[in-house]
């Protein structure tokens, strides 16, 4: 316990694409943390559209260059990798009463594993309660407007994956 890092904080998620949303929990999170690290989960189950590869692309390029931000991705179990980072703090948005109990279920489970390690939660703000992936990739599919909700990385991605020109 005393050998781990108390201020670094891992901001897991499958961020496909990341969103405005992800994107206020980090710069939120800065606030709180020395450091954090934004990790994108390898073996998520959901049907991704950007490979993992692309998704750790786009949130390097939003992020740009700080020391005190890492982006990264990880196989396995995330409380695994959370310890190899020596971190204590596993940072997660919350937008709605909707996304409690799963998340609720995952902290649980996490704690179980390792009780080092706590999941701590932030507020989505308000502007991005209805905000998520999902639909930002139905919005960018059906030729909508994305503009407010993704950094221009991820804009000019979905535009290219339905083929329009820049
Ligand atoms: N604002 C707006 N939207 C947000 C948001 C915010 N602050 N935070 C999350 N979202 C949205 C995302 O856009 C995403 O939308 P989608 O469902 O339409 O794709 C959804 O909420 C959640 O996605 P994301 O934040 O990317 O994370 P996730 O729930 O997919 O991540 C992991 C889950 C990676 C944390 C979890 O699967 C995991 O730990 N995997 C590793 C394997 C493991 O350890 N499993 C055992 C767990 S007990």
């Amino acid at each position: 316990m005393n050998a781990m890092k108390k201020h670094v904080a891992v901001y897991p998620g499958s961020f496909d694409p990341i969103t405005n949303g992800h994107l206020d929990i980090i710069n939120r999170g800065l606030e709180v943390f020395d450091t954090l690290i934004v990790a994108v989960a390898r073996n998520s189950e959901k049907n991704a559209l950007f490979s993992i590869e692309e998704r750790v692309e786009m949130i390097r390029e939003t992020l740009g260059d700080n020391p005190r931000l890492k982006v990264d991705s990880f196989p396995g179990l995330l409380i695994d990798y959370v310890a190899r980072q020596e971190a204590r703090v596993i940072l997660r948005g919350l937008r709605a009463v909707s996304d409690f109990e799963y998340e609720f279920q995952i902290a649980q489970m996490n704690h179980s594993i390792n009780e080092e390690i706590e999941t701590l939660f932030m507020m989505t703000a308000v502007p991005y309660g209805y905000l998520s992936s999902s639909i930002v990739k139905e919005m960018a599919a059906l030729d909508g407007p994305i503009d407010p909700y993704v950094p221009p990385a991820v804009k000019a991605a979905l535009d290219r994956k339905y083929g329009r020109l820049l």
